[in-house]
């Protein structure tokens, strides 16, 4: 697979550092678009097979996919600027912008990807959701394998993006509040502020990976740390004397 990725910013270049990293797209197949130099140059130091260049078409030109990996406001701009052929897989990552706007730049024709990633994609560790168009079974497991080494990815209808995105995109700003919060009550309870946030850090890992690994519920998982008169409990319950689950609820449907 031969794949060119149009913007070379965070999302663009965090894509191109995964793909990297991978076994999916080997280097030589790889072509990333921007208009400056040296977002450029800093992603070719990474590794010299990639193909670089200030002109969008010709990576376009070059590719089998092509990611659109500008800011949502210049999307139209940029597709109306490009020659598709008709078999190219186009794939946006442009928050917000509907297939019914992609369809009407680029026409009705093309496979069509939306990929809403998170900022952890710089770690590949990104929950990626993709919504399909016109693609194939086949087109769809190809990208789900390809965002997989960037963490995990999983397709969802375009229906539904919106919520999902509240949960893995904006959802790890919750997460990092939550992060926050908890250190600033470590340094109260005197304990120096990094090592707070690591601890922190590290325990909000270990409780995912308490799930991911293992297809549990948070409820089991918490049932084991909550001894009956222990000191977890009591913190819990604080938590929900505070409102916590409803907050956090609130807050995500506040967001839609
Ligand atoms: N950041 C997130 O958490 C996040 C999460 C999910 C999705 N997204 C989506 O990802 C997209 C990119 O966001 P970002 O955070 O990566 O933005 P960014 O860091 O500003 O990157 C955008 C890149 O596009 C380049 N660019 C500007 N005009 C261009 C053109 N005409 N042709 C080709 N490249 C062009 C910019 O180059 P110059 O800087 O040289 O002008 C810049 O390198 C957005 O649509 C956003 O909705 C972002």
């Amino acid at each position: 697979m031969k794949i060119a990725v149009i913007g070379a910013g965070n999302m663009g270049g965090a894509i191109v550092k995964g793909l990297l990293c991978g076994k999916s797209v080997s280097p030589e197949n790889i072509w990333v678009a921007n208009p400056s130099r040296p977002k450029l140059d800093a992603l070719q130091s990474i590794d010299s097979r990639i193909t670089i260049t200030t002109d969008n078409q010709e990576a376009v030109s070059a590719a089998d996919w092509v990611v659109l990996a500008v800011k949502p406001w210049l999307i139209e701009a940029v597709i109306k600027s490009l020659t598709f052929r008709s078999e190219q897989v186009v794939v946006s990552i442009a928050a917000g912008v509907t297939f019914d706007q992609l369809t009407s730049y680029i026409g009705g024709t093309h496979t069509l990807f939306r990929v809403m990633p998170n900022t952890a994609i710089s770690e590949q560790a990104s929950m990626t959701l993709i919504s399909s168009y016109n693609a194939t079974r086949e087109q769809e497991a190809q990208i789900v394998l390809l965002f997989a080494e960037l963490g995990r990815a999983m397709i969802v209808p375009e229906a539904k993006m919106a919520a999902a995105t509240i949960l893995a995109s904006c959802g790890i700003a919750y997460v990092l509040k939550y992060i926050h919060a908890a250190t600033e009550a470590g340094v109260e309870m005197g304990i120096a502020p990094h090592d707070a946030m690591i601890m922190v850090a590290k325990s909000v890992e270990g409780a995912a990976k308490l799930i991911l690994n293992n297809d549990t519920h948070p409820a089991v998982e918490i049932d084991k740390v909550t001894t009956p008169g222990g000191i977890t409990i009591k913190g819990l319950n604080t938590l929900e004397h505070a409102g916590f689950s409803s907050a956090i609820i609130q807050a995500m449907k506040s967001c839609l």
